[in-house]
């Protein structure tokens, strides 16, 4: 993927970002912002599962990326006063693998299994019977002489991430029994987490500034705190390091960030479904050709913001801008286009 301020991609790869997203997690309810529906269907199960001296229920949490399930396995772990041992699908290849990661568990663990949706199949089918009823079936040996040996496994609790529900298979989906969709912030809470990252790393916004950032941060936290960091940089060269609006408008209008947080290359796209497919419909793969990007890419980290706020549309043949789209990016919309609006 090419490297996009807005490029929400699923875990960032640069050390100092990296860095900076553990720095800025909250560790607990009370300091994650948003997500109310969320946190108190999460905060009943865990009293529930405290008082009964039980580890939690298992945990799938799905949604676009950036959004905070990774921060929320944490929170979870910390409020269960639990440990968590944190891995993710693709790590996971053999069901040796996961054999190991189960036993070596205790009582009240968390494993937190981020892309869950890529475990390959043979791993899955552990999986299965781990998370039903805390047992582990393993083949020892190989052909007439194989035998079947069935391993207690510590009660713990399976967080699993993904940013496609979807692709989940259906066994696997079942076997949770807490499942919660992420949803974008408002732009005010996205204003609150600039405010308290901004509080972290000791830099100096005003309100309005905070503002500003927040309703171009694609509802996204971790956009959010990746633009404050960037408006930083700015203002450490270019001012005293305060930012005040006039700071954030001209870094903004560097990065090529615009009022709706879309940057060029989603300006391209929308603006190439409008000059060379009339507006829409068209295929999600065609939309992949006109970007240059994985069909992945565009369903699970572009067109859910732009559908969020309403300049794309999912329709049974293809997806297609709206008449917001046409205005957003100057462009007049045809007259035969308007009534099929
Ligand atoms: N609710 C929240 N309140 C404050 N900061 C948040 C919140 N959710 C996420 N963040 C910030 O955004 C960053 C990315 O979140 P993360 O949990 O890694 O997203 P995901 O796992 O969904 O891709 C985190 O480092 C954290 O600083
Ligand atoms: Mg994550």
């Amino acid at each position: 993927m090419i490297d996009r301020i807005v490029n929400t991609g699923a875990e960032p790869t640069d050390p100092v970002e990296v860095e900076l997203e553990v720095t800025l997690r909250p560790q607990d309810f009370s300091s994650y912002i948003g997500q109310e529906r969320l946190k108190q269907n999460l905060q009943l199960a865990i009293s529930a599962a405290k008082k009964r001296d039980e580890p939690m229920d298992h945990v799938l949490l799905y949604g676009p990326p950036g959004l905070g399930k990774t921060t929320m396995a944490s929170v979870i772990a910390n409020e269960m006063g639990a440990q968590i041992r944190i891995t993710s699908g693709p790590a996971i290849e053999r069901a040796g693998d996961l054999a190991s990661l189960l036993t070596n568990l205790q009582d009240g663990d968390i494993l937190f299994i981020d892309e869950i949706h890529r475990l390959n199949r043979t791993v899955e089918e552990v999986l299965y019977s781990a998370m039903e009823d805390f047992k582990l079936d393993i083949m020892l040996g190989k052909g007439p002489s194989a035998r079947s040996l069935r391993l207690d496994l510590p009660k713990f609790t399976i967080i699993g991430a993904t940013t496609r529900a979807g692709a989940l298979a259906g066994p696997l989906r079942d076997r949770f029994g807490h499942i919660h969709r992420l949803e974008f912030y408002t732009p005010s809470e996205v204003q609150q987490i600039i405010e308290r990252a901004a509080g972290i790393l000791e830099v100096k916004i005003d309100r309005a500034a905070a503002g500003e950032l927040a309703t171009r941060a694609r509802l996204t936290p971790r956009i959010a705190n990746r633009l404050l960091k960037r408006v930083r940089d700015y203002a450490d060269v270019n001012g005293d390091g305060i930012i005040d609006t006039v700071i954030s408008s001209q870094a903004l209008q560097l990065l090529e960030i615009d009022e709706l947080g879309l940057d060029p290359a989603d300006r391209m796209l929308l603006a190439a479904i409008i000059d060379s497919y009339n507006g829409g419909p068209v295929g999600v793969e065609t939309l992949a050709a006109l970007t240059a990007e994985e069909r992945t890419t565009i369903e699970d980290f572009i067109e859910p913001y732009l559908m969020q706020i309403g300049l794309l549309e999912r329709t049974p043949r293809g997806r297609r801008v709206t008449s917001k789209t046409y205005k957003h990016l100057g462009k007049t919309m045809p007259a035969a286009t308007e009534s099929l609006l």
